[in-house]
């Protein structure tokens, strides 16, 4: 009797599991601002040569297709968006392949080269952060056409949206050229660039955003480029770098919880990046890498965007055994482990 009992407990509450998974509001849409990281080809529509639309890249990708993603194959945004049970790949807003009902269920505004700070975006002619905000806008106002203001605010308020920027404010910016260097300290310049991570949420909180991941600075010391610019010290991590990704990452968790108690119903998480490279780095094995230095295209040392092509032959056959896929950007493989690691970990509250 006991017996029976227990087993009518137990699928009785499997049936209320399951009430509760349909009735609960779940991501409708993934929502993407950023750099390289996260671009998967608005690059190829604007005038610049920071773009990876050509061979070797996207060779893992469907089709083997180049689309502008600096990666072999898909981004950590694509397996998010995968994993949230929505679709496999994030279109890029300039596509013309695409259409409103396309981005309507997940679109990247990131283009490659940008950064939070308008100078780093001015030299290399790349979309600024500010345009990918009003790009958003535009979003909302053809939504608004294409599906009334009512869903589309429905919308907007389930949709997760994720952040993923700032390594080029300091690898292309501060510490090349001396516009910004020789007017903020490091420390400064940090709390001038978290100053606009704050402001970029307050702006899509104001049109209606609820759900917001912030991407950590990762350790941007550790990128194969800035190793061989380490020669002298036999292309070992930069730990001057990674440390300002450190500090940076404290003051972006201060800036999380500020966010969370100063904007009424909005659920802002902190996704972390940096100790996931560093234990890929430290324990390779453990994710089925074997090379943690160098990228997989070309020598690995410094090929990225033209200087990675299929007149190359030194190309590694199988980037799944890198954590790089070229000298600044993490292989497809890397970005299934970050973006499972999140989905674990920070996600789980939008779940
Ligand atoms: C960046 O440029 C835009 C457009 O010119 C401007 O509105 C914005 O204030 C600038 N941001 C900063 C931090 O200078």
């Amino acid at each position: 009797m006991t017996h029976k009992m227990s087993i009518c407990l137990i699928v009785l509450q499997f049936c209320f599991l399951l009430l509760l998974d349909q009735t609960e509001a779940k991501v409708s849409a993934v929502i993407v601002f950023g750099d390289s990281s996260v671009d998967a080809g608005n690059n190829d529509y604007i005038h610049t040569i920071g773009r990876s639309n050509f061979p070797p890249y996207g060779r893992d990708f469907y089709g083997g297709k180049p689309t502008g993603r600096f990666c072999n194959g898909r981004l950590s945004t694509d397996f998010i968006s995968e994993a949230f049970g929505i679709k496999p790949v994030i279109p890029a807003y300039l596509d013309p392949a695409y259409t409103i009902k396309d981005f309507a269920t997940g679109v990247t505004f990131a283009s490659a080269g940008t950064g939070l700070d308008n100078v780093t975006s001015d030299l290399v002619s790349v979309i600024p952060f500010w345009k990918e905000i009003e790009y958003f806008k535009e979003y909302k106002k053809k939504l608004t056409i294409f599906m009334g203001a009512y869903k589309t605010n429905v919308l907007l308020r389930e949709a997760f949206y994720i952040l993923s920027i700032g390594t080029n404010d300091f690898l292309e910016n501060y510490y090349q050229v001396p516009t910004r260097s020789s007017h903020y300290t490091v420390d400064e310049y940090e709390n001038f660039l978290l100053g606009l991570m704050s402001n970029f949420v307050w702006d899509i909180y104001k049109l209606g955003a609820r759900k917001i991941a912030l991407t950590s600075f990762t350790a941007f010391g550790c990128l194969p480029l800035v190793r061989t610019e380490n020669f002298l010290e036999g292309r070992a991590c930069n730990e001057d770098y990674n440390k300002v990704a450190r500090e940076l990452n404290v003051k972006l968790n201060t800036l999380i919880i500020k966010l969370n108690k100063e904007l009424k119903g909005i659920k802002v998480v902190y996704s972390g990046v940096y100790d996931t490279l560093v234990d890929a780095i430290q324990k390779p094995s453990s994710y089925g890498f074997e090379n943690v230095a160098n990228g997989c295209c070309g020598t690995g040392l410094f090929e990225t965007s033209i200087l990675c092509n299929k007149w190359d032959s030194k190309t590694c056959k199988d980037a799944s055994k890198y954590i790089f896929w070229d000298s600044i950007h993490y292989s497809e493989k890397m970005n299934k482990v970050v973006s499972d690691h999140a989905m674990k970990t920070a996600f789980v509250p939008f779940l």
